[in-house]
């Protein structure tokens, strides 16, 4: 022991390693009320080492050549040693990402955790969404099948409805005049290093920004403003040993899940890997139905639902960048929805339907009856953001308490 406390002390001396434990683990006192919504973050962390390391090992063996690519996969698939294992963890890592990050960030609508002290927070999860999305998206393309290759011609086509420079954009974008081996090449270069890079200093800035504020709490209450003669917050528990063994738990229930889908049902009757990506690509032929993956299908009914080009990509673009602006327009100062008034619970409800009818809609072939509830459920979902400044401070609340309930 008097062995290991010398070594300690020793880098202790050079580094900041038991200082650091101190300060984000065994002396960060977070409230003693977290919930089921607070087992994704940590989910999230999780998912984010499986993809890097997963992605990792798939790039051993794939090839980002548009004469190999699509062959490269299949072999990893049927030669490479466990390489069906590792390339079924990345592929389900990727929704399963998505899954965990919806859910954490419905966590933070619900317990008003964008609010004050906690904004910059609430904009390095932004950004954290954006980089994941730009991250799916070029993954998406490397396979080279039939709807990585559509699915990215539709994309980068949209910066052609830009006016004025739009083609020269997507000309751009695409380093030719259609997606092709220069296209998955660059694909291939932010896929595996620039915004994995990028995703992973957004997150450490993400967790320092969140330990600078402290958590919020399922009762909205700032455990900060309470604390007791040490300086401890009377409604605090340090994280480690409490946190990391509940959060434990949630990693052993999210494995079972994911060994499921993982081993079972890997395609997930093709929202997790689509159909029509088991056919190669062909420039020359354009599959009937062209449909991004379940976690974009949302924007996409939004880009749909609007008749002009230009303002669909508009409408979708901000359908994603109004949310940057959420701790702006809420106007109520009662954090958790526990003790608002009956307007957010409202308004959130049909936020959410909403928003799971376009996703479901962005997945199927369009109609004028599936358009029209499209725009409708498009109008719904900017309501909640363009109305919230009126309807928050409508709100009756009730009293918050002093301290935690639990
Ligand atoms: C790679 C993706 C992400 C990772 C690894 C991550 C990680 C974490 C972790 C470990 C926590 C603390 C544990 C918890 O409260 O669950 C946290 C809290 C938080 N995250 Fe994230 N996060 C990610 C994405 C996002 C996104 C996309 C948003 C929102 C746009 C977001 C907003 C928040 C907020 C507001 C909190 C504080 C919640 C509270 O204290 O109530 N995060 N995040």
């Amino acid at each position: 022991m008097s062995v290991m406390n010398s070594v300690m002390g020793w880098v202790d001396d050079r580094f900041p390693a038991s200082k650091m434990w101190k300060e984000h683990l065994s002396e960060y006192y977070a409230p003693k009320n977290f919930n089921f919504w607070y087992f994704f973050g940590s989910l999230a962390l999780l998912v984010l080492v499986l993809q890097i390391v997963t992605g990792i090992f798939l790039t051993m063996s794939y090839k980002p050549d548009a004469a190999f690519a699509f062959s490269s996969v299949e072999y990893i698939m049927r030669d490479v040693n466990w390489g069906w294992l590792i390339r079924y963890m990345h592929s389900t890592g990727a929704s399963a990402f998505f899954i965990v990050v919806y859910l954490h960030m419905f966590r933070g609508l619900i317990y008003g955790s964008y609010k004050q002290p906690r904004e910059l927070l609430w904009i390095f999860g932004m950004l954290i969404y954006l980089a994941l999305m730009a991250e799916a998206f070029f993954g998406y393309l490397l396979p080279w099948g039939q709807m990585s290759y559509w699915g990215a011609q539709v994309i980068v086509s949209l910066f052609g409805a830009i006016p004025v420079v739009g083609d020269e954009l997507s000309l751009w974008i695409r380093g030719d005049f259609v997606i092709s081996d220069v296209t998955l090449n660059r694909f291939f270069a932010f896929h595996v290093i620039a915004v994995p890079f990028v995703l992973v200093a957004l997150v450490v800035a993400h967790v320092l920004a969140l330990h600078e504020v402290g958590s919020n709490n399922p009762d909205g209450v700032e455990i900060k403003k309470n604390k007791d003669e040490n300086g401890i917050p009377k409604d605090g528990i340090p994280f480690h040993p409490y946190y990391t063994v509940k959060d434990i738990v949630g990693v052993v229930v999210f494995l079972m899940f994911f060994s499921i889908v993982v081993f079972f049902v890997p395609e997930m009757g093709g929202y997790f890997l689509e159909h029509a990506n088991f056919e190669p690509a062909d420039p020359l032929k354009t599959p009937l139905h062209i449909a991004p993956v379940w976690y974009f299908t949302p924007f996409y009914a939004i880009l749909r639902a609007i008749p002009d080009k230009f303002l669909g990509v508009v409408t979708m673009g901000a359908a994603v960048v109004i949310l940057f602006f959420l701790p702006w327009l809420d106007r109520n100062p009662v954090k958790s929805i526990r003790y608002r008034g009956w307007q957010y619970k409202v308004m959130l409800t049909l936020f959410v339907i909403a928003f799971v009818v376009l996703g479901y809609l962005g997945m199927e072939a369009p109609s004028p009856v599936k358009t029209f509830i499209a725009q409708v459920a498009t109008a719904i979902y900017f309501a909640f953001f363009l109305l919230m400044p009126i309807y928050t401070k409508m709100e009756k609340n009730k009293p918050v308490p002093e301290r935690v309930t639990q």
